[in-house]
């Protein structure tokens, strides 16, 4: 047996520079958000001018460019500024106040942070950017566990502007009143690319990840096409990388329309499943008190669960929707304040729909 004969050799590769379909890679230009762009810094230029920013409350379905037009006007502002000091935090890696102010410090070049207590470190921080002025960006704020350090950032960082991204638009109206009133953002949103502009963004990276001329035409379009299915351009760019893999599998030195097809059945979004496909009772009885139960909480779902005659405990009851959230039936939000505390919001999700419909 020669499992290695026919493949492709490293030099034959299709792809030149792989590195350009990460989801983090950075375009030079992110064009179709030029307006998006010029509002974010018109909301941090009153800082060039030593005067307070305005924050901003940036929403929109997931894959859509919110994060990546961002953190391309930083970089714009690092290029151009050093009076104003670019802080970018991704909350679902950082929850808490104490690792985000750990992060800040290490952005700002602060390294004595050990053995220091959460207000502490944000003394450290308050001395350094209270000679300058910040653009602070948290990213998937919806994921925060605390807001204490958005408090002490509002409270006693003087020339600021905040800006808070998150996929849901709700977000803000479930903040605390102490932090809601003294934010006070601007909303911007943002609406999904069009057709012409998820071509636009898919042929440049085919152009920059591929070698010339190994795409075949009806295979970009399909590629377009199921990227404009679901609204996504982060899916967009797996199925690139993935039809480019499925071509090489196959030891071709084009990527074809059938190659595009078989990549796009590895995508979990276009498996298309049904709440039928879900095995025990048990879950397909959590998922219909779910579905009557559109947008309730957590706890308050468990009540209409065990009135419904449930007998599972609540930790099970738990688990049976985080296993429904992570196979796509339901997704779940994190809410938090209110007099419980933080809580979950669970919503039922048409798989038959489009991901970003719910
Ligand atoms: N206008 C654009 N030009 C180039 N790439 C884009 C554009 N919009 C989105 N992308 C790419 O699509 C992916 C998802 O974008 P991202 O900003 O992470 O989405 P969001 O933050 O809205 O979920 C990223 O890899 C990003 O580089
Ligand atoms: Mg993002």
């Amino acid at each position: 047996m020669s499992l290695f004969k026919d493949m492709l050799r490293n030099d034959e590769s299709l792809f030149v520079n792989a590195v350009a379909l990460d989801y983090d890679y950075m375009p030079k230009e992110i064009k179709y958000r030029e307006n998006e762009q010029h509002y974010m810094a018109s909301c941090i230029k009153p800082l060039l001018q030593k005067r307070n920013g305005r924050n901003l409350f940036i929403c929109g379905a997931p894959g859509i460019g919110k994060t990546v037009a961002c953190r391309h006007v930083l970089q714009d502002l690092e290029d151009e500024s050093d009076e104003v000091i670019p802080i970018y935090i991704n909350c679902w890696q950082k929850n808490t106040s104490y690792k985000i102010l750990i992060e800040i410090c290490s952005l700002l070049g602060y390294k004595l942070t050990h053995n220091k207590k959460t207000d502490e470190l944000f003394n450290v921080v308050k001395g350094i950017i209270n000679k300058k002025s910040a653009v602070f960006v948290f990213d998937e704020a919806d994921k925060l566990e605390d807001y204490d350090f958005l408090y002490m950032i509002l409270e006693e960082i003087y020339r600021k502007a905040i800006f808070c991204i998150t996929n849901s638009r709700d977000w803000v109206a479930g903040l605390e009143d102490r932090i809601r009133s003294r934010l006070m953002p601007e909303l911007l949103e943002f609406r999904p690319y069009n057709a012409n502009e998820t071509e636009g963004i898919l042929k440049e990276r085919i152009k920059m990840a591929f070698e010339r001329g190994v795409w075949e035409d009806d295979a970009v379009e399909i590629a377009v096409e199921k990227t404009c299915e679901i609204e996504d351009i982060r899916t967009g760019l797996y199925l690139l990388r993935e039809s480019g893999n499925v071509a090489e599998d196959r030891s071709s030195r084009k990527v074809s329309a059938a190659d595009v097809e078989n990549a796009v059945k590895r995508l979990p979004e276009f498996s298309s499943k049904k709440s039928s496909d879900i095995e025990d009772d048990e879950s397909k009885m959590v998922l219909d008190v779910v579905k009557k139960g559109q947008g309730k909480r957590i706890g308050e779902l468990f009540e209409d669960y065990k009135a419904a005659g449930g007998n599972s405990v609540y930790k099970t009851f738990q688990r049976k929707i985080t296993k429904l959230d992570k196979d796509g039936f339901v997704v779940t939000e994190k809410i938090p304040g209110g007099k419980e505390g933080n809580t979950t919001i669970v919503k039922y999700k048409d798989v038959t729909k489009k991901l970003t419909e719910f």
